[in-house]
């Protein structure tokens, strides 16, 4: 198979990795990729969010396969340009990938399909939400409608701080992502988990789960990002966590997507916060996660461009696939004023292999002349596999202080404490 992977960050440098790997692959293509993935394919200059672009060049190249990284893409209407052109995909259409573009959609979708979720009202303007608000006792959840690349949720400790941030998104027109409509959600606690199922249009089964460090700084402080590191598969959850989420989330979720006519082929992110009562939708992002992705792949066996084909051509062979119990964690390299703004940088060491079971997988870069030059925020996540989590997570740190060393570069900085015992005993929310 010839493959296309959409998007350039450390996901899908990780995707076209292990899809690389698999025994059906015969070329593999990024766009616009990465210095990663410009490593073992061609890149083409071409936008993610360009479905005309990415449709034409598709059919020229006798592309068999298109892997959908970024939700800009989806929520773009990439997949529906792709498909109309005849083109296999894996990754929803637009109509369905509202489960993530719009956050309102999916809340009334859950409400509408008994899927377990967070109470939220919809609110359309600012005396609507003072309003709500006025009523309101304990924490809030306030969460902007659409994709805000993880800038769209604050965790209010209750009303008042809810209050200001509302008037300051109203009333200085910056809602994250636009628009005027948001949600205002009760606060669940629990532990958080990331759940991938995978989905052809008529079948929905959870292939891995992973947990994500969001905060930047250790001990879960500072801002949110789009996440600083990673382990799969969690820790400390139910052993019954696949048979809790087939019944009370993807069953459910899939009779909703039949009844309303919506075909979802692809991949579907379920962010769980799991707590006695069992797991609560938190999100539903309509893509991998980054960078769940990059402690996933390293698990997976068999051949796995096959499985994400055979569900793209509706229907789905998970025994092409398999999915190994090693541990695997993740460490993102991130320049130290990340996630505030993103300092570039360039002339980094192009070489960032590391000894067997351990990989790093490049953010958005571009190599030119043996060097990469980055964006900044997230620069590499640096992964390794290990029997326990400990040997997986001591693996990590080793090649992580040593990439950094070799980097050379002192704008870069890490969390110590992904997958830490401390960090997944605790419970948040
Ligand atoms: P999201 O961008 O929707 O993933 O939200 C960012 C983070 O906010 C999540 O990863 C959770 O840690 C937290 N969060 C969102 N909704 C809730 C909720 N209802 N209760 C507690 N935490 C939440
Ligand atoms: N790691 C969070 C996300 O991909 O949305």
């Amino acid at each position: 198979m010839r493959i296309l992977v959409v998007g350039n960050g450390a996901r899908e440098d990780a995707l076209s990795w292990r899809l690389a790997q698999s025994p059906s692959c015969e070329a593999i293509f990024a766009a616009p990729g990465n210095a990663g993935t410009g490593s073992r394919g061609a890149n083409w200059e071409i936008s993610a969010t360009d479905g005309k672009g990415l449709a034409d060049r598709a059919l020229r190249e006798d592309i068999d396969l298109v892997v959908l990284g970024p939700e800009t893409a989806i929520a773009a209407g990439v997949g529906d340009r792709l498909r109309e052109a005849g083109i296999t995909v894996f990754g929803p259409n637009r109509s369905a990938g509202r489960l993530e573009s719009s956050k309102i959609f999916a809340k009334r979708f859950m409400e509408r399909h008994g899927i377990p979720t967070a109470k939220a009202i919809v609110i359309h303007s600012l005396d609507a939400a003072r309003s709500a608000l006025s009523q309101w006792k304990g924490g809030v959840v306030v969460k902007a409608d659409g994709l805000a690349a993880g800038k769209g949720v604050v965790i209010a400790p209750g009303p008042d701080v809810a209050r200001a941030v509302v008037s300051d998104w109203y009333e200085g027109s910056r809602i994250p992502g636009g628009g005027l409509d948001l949600l205002l959600e009760e606060p669940i606690r629990g532990r958080e988990v990331s759940v991938f199922a995978i989905c052809d249009g008529r079948a929905i089964v959870p292939f891995a789960a992973a947990c994500d460090y969001k905060r930047a700084g250790d001990g879960d402080s500072g801002p949110n990002t789009g996440g600083m590191g990673a382990y799969s598969p969690p820790n400390g959850f139910p052993d019954d966590l696949d048979d809790a989420v087939r019944e009370r989330i993807l069953a459910p979720l899939l009779r909703g997507l039949l009844a309303e006519g919506e075909e979802y082929v692809g991949v579907l992110y379920c962010g769980l916060m799991w707590n006695a009562a069992g797991p609560h939708v938190i999100e539903f992002n309509a893509r991998f996660g980054d960078p769940e992705t990059q402690v996933l792949v390293p698990r997976i066996g068999g051949d796995f461009a096959m499985l994400l084909h055979s569900a793209a051509q509706g229907a789905m062979d998970l025994s092409l696939a398999t999915v190994s119990p090693q541990r695997c964690v993740g460490v993102v390299l991130a320049t130290s004023d990340y996630p505030r703004s993103s300092t570039p940088l360039r002339g980094l060491d192009s070489d960032v292999s590391l000894p067997q079971g351990c990989q790093a997988f490049w953010g958005a870069s571009t190599l030119a002349d043996g060097t990469v030059s980055s964006g900044g925020g997230r620069v590499l996540t640096v992964t390794a596999l290990g029997e326990t989590l400990d040997e997986a997570r001591s693996r990590a740190y080793e090649s992580v202080k040593g990439l950094a060393g070799r980097l050379g570069s002192a704008a870069l900085t890490y969390r110590t404490d992904i997958a830490a015992p401390a960090t997944w005993q605790s419970e948040r929310g």
